[in-house]
């Protein structure tokens, strides 16, 4: 019996690729000698597309695939995906939520602690000798701080239960109020002038683009410290590096950039910075549970069975 068709638009969690390679016939985009050439070739039968959260997939590629029917996507954030050519041209689109939470969250609270607490910028005073000639400069406690989430979905929320043990003020903003024990600020930078931290973990995307702006790393002044795990879109990222350059922003502790992986020359001399390379999703356990869920919506797509996590489009 031939294999069904899936289009991989770039390499995945090993294991989840050798599951999906076994399983279909998997036409991979990313290595093809003429992609056009591909496109055209499968046009007429390949139904399923299955990306990751950076790589996405774009409306005009989508348009070249009318039978495609779903999208599946190794990520939480689809802002990478054309959303709305999916809606309007009745593809189903899935992703993974919640099985990676807890990691990104942990990601969060660890380079809060690593920004607050100088542990980057203290291995390397060890590293180099420096012990030798004199102490550290004092670090901040981050017990008592007043941490600003933008953002209080699934992983805001797990920051603030992580923030709580480590007895902070916790305050959020987002579109609208949630249930959560944390004080809500509509607006941003008022936000910011409150909090000593602010860490971003909305969604990407146009609607969050440049959301944490000059004025409002500004608001956050000279102590502050800015935490980054969402997308690299939702700062202004040129004003972030000149604030920082300038000591006008205390620190960052930055897992995500625009235009990965390139990092901006800048961060990679600077003290009071703490670099991650995308990588908050990134434990053995929580990518085996994202393959699990990509490789599953395929498997339950062309069993005909409901999906296991589709989106509301
Ligand atoms: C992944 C992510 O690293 O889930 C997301 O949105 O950004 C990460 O978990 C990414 O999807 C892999 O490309």
């Amino acid at each position: 019996m031939n294999k069904n068709e899936v289009l991989l638009m770039c390499p995945l969690y090993a294991p989840t690729q050798r599951r999906i390679e076994e399983a279909y016939h998997v036409h991979a985009y990313w290595t093809d000698p003429d992609p056009e050439a591909l496109l055209k070739r499968i046009a007429p039968t390949c139904k399923v597309v299955v990306t990751s959260g950076g790589r996405g997939i774009d409306g005009a590629t989508l348009a070249k695939l009318p039978q495609v029917r779903l999208v599946s996507c190794f990520g939480v954030g689809v802002d990478a995906i054309d959303l709305g050519y999916c809606g309007s041209h009745g593809i189903a689109v899935t992703n993974t939520p919640d099985v990676l939470t807890d990691d990104v969250a942990d990601l969060a609270v660890a380079l809060m602690l690593a920004s607050l607490r100088k542990v980057a910028e203290a291995d390397r005073f060890v590293r180099a000798g420096k012990w030798h000639k004199g102490s550290l400069p004092l670090a901040t406690s981050v017990g008592g701080r007043k941490v600003g989430i933008v953002g209080m979905g699934r992983i805001g929320q797990a920051i603030a239960d992580r923030c709580r043990a480590f007895k902070t003020e916790i305050g959020y903003h987002g579109p609208r109020r949630k249930p959560v024990e944390a004080q809500y600020f509509a607006d941003l930078e008022g936000m910011a002038t409150w909090a000593d931290v602010l860490v971003a973990a909305c969604p990407g995307g146009e609607a969050t683009r440049g959301l944490v702006s000059r004025k409002v790393l500004e608001a956050l002044g000279s102590s502050g410290h800015f935490v980054n795990i969402s997308r690299g879109s939702v700062v202004d990222q040129s004003a972030l590096v000149s604030l920082l350059v300038d000591g006008k922003l205390g620190g960052a502790g930055l897992d995500v950039f625009d235009d990965e992986p390139k990092v901006p020359a800048e961060l990679l001399t600077l003290e009071s910075v703490v670099l991650q390379p995308h990588q908050g999703s990134g434990t053995a356990q929580t990518r085996q549970a994202m393959g699990d869920l990509t490789a599953g919506n395929v498997d339950s797509f062309f069993a005909g069975k409901p999906l296991l996590t589709p989106l509301a489009l």
